[in-house]
């Protein structure tokens, strides 16, 4: 079992997102009082495995699942009220039920149904040059948020007449911008939208708080907190590959923010990622295979996605934009996910630079058209062949696999000390370094 945490924890994606977040956070859950989100929304697909059963989160903490620890979503969460109760009626449905265990901010914004039109008529209109959003109305929601006139928070929900007001502006508003840039005016009925939205109020009223008071409250008193980062480091707005990325701040840094307690709080981020790389979307990917290799590592590692179900995009792993997160996002310690998928390949390749226009760097360029002209630069170092998905110890798996992951901590500058090898929680490997985890520890599935 894991002991009580010793200091506020963060749980972040070092890649793409989907790297298996979702996994790390059930398992050290059982360490810590309360489990926050604080950035993204509906887009995030977290999955997790407890007693041989599948459950996937999208806008809930991965922590409603133990009904004992307090779930917050933080201001910094945008918030698709219909679909959220949809996924808490899909729990219910799986024998889990959330109640005052969960609290949203009254001060995260509203992804309204004229949001997810919106995602899905600039997509359309995008043609090649599109993000492949997950349509969920991310990027209209956090851009509504920023210009303040259309933005509508959690709170905003409670005064029906007030709200009624607004959505009609709105709705007008919006209606006549599709119309005059897509030639399309999405079909919106403001009436329409006023009953999806004061239906959904009626049952999310409970749920509603001030977190960041509650928050600070509750730490104040001694509990431990463990933050939950949804997509990945690269992502980010600011610091990922954009314009590709998505529409929030996904590192460590985005909980101050999101979150309301300073992130210089937080004392142990882990950041995610996998043995190899994966990428849902467009947007450049350096280590790219898109060959038969590629299909391959999508087979072994059921490579589809957790959200919209799509095929993910596979390559090697990417030592220069792993270690690129790890430095932006303060990364105390790394989990490495789904060494068992590697089982069987004659050689591993691991980008240790990228090669550009003939000159080499170990840099992540900002610019999309330098990323996409990126030859990475690949070590090939030998495979294995046993299965490794049973493997209990670091020091009992094949030598093969030891010296890759010896080898990728180097490269990226921090200690791996969670290795996984299955979906399920056995399946993890923690070393006694893990400072978030505690000392002492050699195999945190296992009670
Ligand atoms: P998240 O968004 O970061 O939480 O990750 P997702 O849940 O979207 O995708 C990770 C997928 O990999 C899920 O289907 C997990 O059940 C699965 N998974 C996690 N860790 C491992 C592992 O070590 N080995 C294998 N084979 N699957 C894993
Ligand atoms: P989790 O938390 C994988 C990607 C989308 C798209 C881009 C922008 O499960 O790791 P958005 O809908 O946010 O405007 O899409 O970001 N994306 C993710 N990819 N996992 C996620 O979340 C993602 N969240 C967003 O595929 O390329
Ligand atoms: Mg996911």
């Amino acid at each position: 079992m894991i002991g009580k945490a010793t200091g506020h924890t963060c749980v972040v994606g070092l890649g793409w997102g989907d790297e298996g977040k979702g996994k790390i956070v059930d398992l050290l859950c059982g360490g810590y009082d309360a489990v926050v989100r604080f950035n993204g929304g509906a887009n995030a697909g977290h999955t997790v495995w407890i007693d041989g059963k599948k459950f996937a989160v999208h806008l809930l903490p991965s922590g409603v699942l133990h009904s004992e620890k307090l779930s917050l979503i933080g201001p910094g969460v945008v918030v698709d009220p219909t679909s959220l109760l949809g996924e808490i009626d899909a729990l219910a449905s799986q024998g889990v039920t959330v109640g005052s265990n969960l609290k949203i901010s009254d001060r995260a914004h509203v992804v309204m149904p004229y949001h997810k039109v919106e995602d899905r008529l600039s997509e359309a209109a995008a043609g090649g040059d599109k993000i492949g959003t997950t349509s969920r109305g991310i990027g209209p929601c956090y851009a509504d948020k920023v210009r303040r006139s259309w933005g509508i928070r959690i709170g905003d929900l409670l005064d029906a007449g007030r709200l009624g007001e607004r959505v009609e502006q709105i709705v007008a508003a919006k209606k006549a911008m599709f119309a005059a840039i897509y030639g399309d005016d999405g079909g919106l009925d403001a009436t329409a939208v006023m009953a999806e939205m004061t239906g959904a109020a009626e049952r999310l009223m409970p749920f509603v708080a001030d977190t960041t008071a509650l928050l600070h409250e509750r730490v104040d008193a001694g509990a431990v907190v463990l933050f939950e980062g949804a997509n990945g480091s690269l992502l980010d707005v600011d610091h990922g590959t954009y314009p590709f990325v998505t529409s929030s701040n996904t590192t460590a840094n985005g909980i101050g923010n999101g979150s309301g307690l300073p992130a210089r709080s937080v004392e142990h981020v882990i950041g995610v990622c996998k043995a190899y790389t994966t990428r849902v979307g467009g947007g450049p990917f350096m280590t790219e295979l898109t060959d038969a290799m590629g299909d391959r590592i999508r087979e072994a590692g059921n490579e589809y996605g957790t959200t919209t179900g799509r095929p993910r995009r596979c390559g090697w792993f990417d030592a220069v934009a792993t270690r690129y997160s790890v430095r932006i996002g303060g990364v105390t310690e790394v989990a490495m996910m789904h060494l068992d998928t590697l089982s069987g390949f004659e050689e591993v390749g691991v980008c240790t630079a990228y090669s550009i226009g003939g000159r080499e760097t170990t840099s992540l360029p900002s610019r999309v058209e330098d990323l996409e002209r990126v030859e990475p630069v690949i070590e090939y170092v030998p495979g294995w062949d046993e299965d490794v998905s049973g493997v209990e110890r670091r020091d009992d798996l094949p030598a093969a696999a030891r010296a890759y992951l010896d080898r990728v901590e180097s490269l990226i500058g921090a200690p791996i000390t969670i290795v996984s090898v299955g979906p399920d929680r056995m399946q993890t490997m923690v070393s006694g370094t893990s400072g978030a985890v505690g000392g002492g520890l050699t195999a945190a599935g296992r009670a």
